[in-house]
């Protein structure tokens, strides 16, 4: 049965879908044979802990806040959950060295950016069978340090991160609820950059910027905005080597940079790439900026190289010419000229 099937069916009457299933529960439809341990685990963490919400869904993942007891006061915070059997075939399972950390675990790292979402401990299975938190510090201490021969080698079954009050994702914001003003765009994406920036000084590329991955909330004329999801992050700075690496091909349709389509060897620049296209769509209010008819279409569209060469076309009408200049700077065909983050951001006529 799949999980939505499961989630429908465990439903009742008027109330909210999500709100009654418990984090036993929950466990135990995303990964039964860790349910046993890691339940144990939260509660001594955690004493109290109790789900209070379905915050999102992707592709490999549940996210949901929670309520715990911390000294007597309620605080709250989010887990990530991965599924089960998707963890396997996805390869999550890294040994957690300088060199090979990567993925989800790179959210785990001191970015001391409000642009970027804090994640502060994974729930992870180590090689002997054993679960365990381990902390931000613990990985940022191995990421920092090239000596360290940590040979033991993590499962991750989630991560546990911070609860940004009324946050929703950029997608939903923009392309639902379509409430997004260009203006607002524009600011939100400044943020955006501004995170991916602080990413890049470590030689981390995020890989996977789109609407769905950037969290957005209001308060009066205050926007919090931090970049999430780092399930396809990855190093491309290496210590012995150069700026770009031969890479896999990854991330969303419409979202990739030619140089990742093309050659496969990219560098940090594909998340400006990327942040173009988001600004584009949350712009247009549409993830489907090409007008394509059908998702297919769209697929094969944002596939074809001539696509990506002349995206400022496909958009000449209607935009402000702040946020064309943006875009058409940020989408550069040729990487070799297309600004990285930090270089955009010193533009300050882009911005006012
Ligand atoms: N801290 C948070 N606060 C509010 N909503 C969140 C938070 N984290 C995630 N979400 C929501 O959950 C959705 C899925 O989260 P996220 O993008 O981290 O997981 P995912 O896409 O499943 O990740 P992966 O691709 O690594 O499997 C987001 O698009 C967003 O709507
Ligand atoms: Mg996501």
């Amino acid at each position: 049965m799949s999980v939505g099937a499961v989630i429908a069916a465990s439903s009742t009457g008027t109330h909210a879908t999500h709100e009654s299933e418990g984090l036993d529960s929950i466990l135990e439809r995303l990964n039964p044979k860790a349910k046993e341990k890691v339940l144990p685990l939260l509660k001594e963490a955690y004493p109290e802990i109790k789900i209070e919400e379905l915050l999102g869904k992707g592709g490999f993942s549940e996210v949901y806040s929670f309520t715990y007891l911390e000294e007597g006061v309620e605080k709250r915070l989010v887990i990530k959950l991965s599924a089960g059997e998707k963890v396997k075939r996805n390869m999550r399972c890294y040994n957690l060295t300088r060199e090979e950390v990567r993925g989800e675990w790179l959210a785990l790292l001191n970015y001391e950016s409000k642009h970027v979402l804090k994640t502060y401990q994974a729930i992870a299975r180590d090689s002997e069978g054993k679960y365990v938190l381990v902390s931000d510090a613990e990985v940022q201490e191995i990421f920092e340090n090239p000596e360290t021969d940590a040979t033991v080698r993590y499962t991750l079954i989630g991560t546990i991160g911070e609860y940004i009050e009324g946050a929703t994702d950029l997608a939903k914001q923009a392309f639902s609820k379509k409430n997004v003003t260009e203006e607002e765009a524009r600011k939100i994406i400044k943020k955006v950059l501004k995170g991916l920036a602080v990413m890049h000084k470590k030689g981390i590329a995020h890989r996977d910027i789109k609407a769905s991955n950037i969290l957005l909330s209001r308060e009066g004329e205050k926007l919090t905005v931090k970049v999430a999801d780092f399930g396809l992050s990855r190093q491309i700075v290496l210590p012995k080597e150069g700026h770009r690496r031969n890479l896999s091909n990854c991330g969303s349709h419409g979202m990739k940079a030619p140089e990742m389509l093309e050659t496969g060897v990219y560098g940090l620049k594909v998340d400006s790439f990327s942040t173009a296209v988001t600004l584009l769509q949350t712009a247009k209010r549409t993830w489907n900026y090409l007008r394509a008819e059908t998702k297919d279409e769209f697929k094969e569209s944002a596939r074809n190289p001539d696509t990506k060469k002349y995206l400022t076309s496909f958009f000449s009408g209607g935009l402000q010419p702040k946020t064309f200049a943006i875009i058409s700077l940020l989408s550069t065909y040729d990487d070799y000229d297309r600004p990285l983050p930090e270089e955009i951001l010193i533009d300050a006529s882009l911005w006012k």
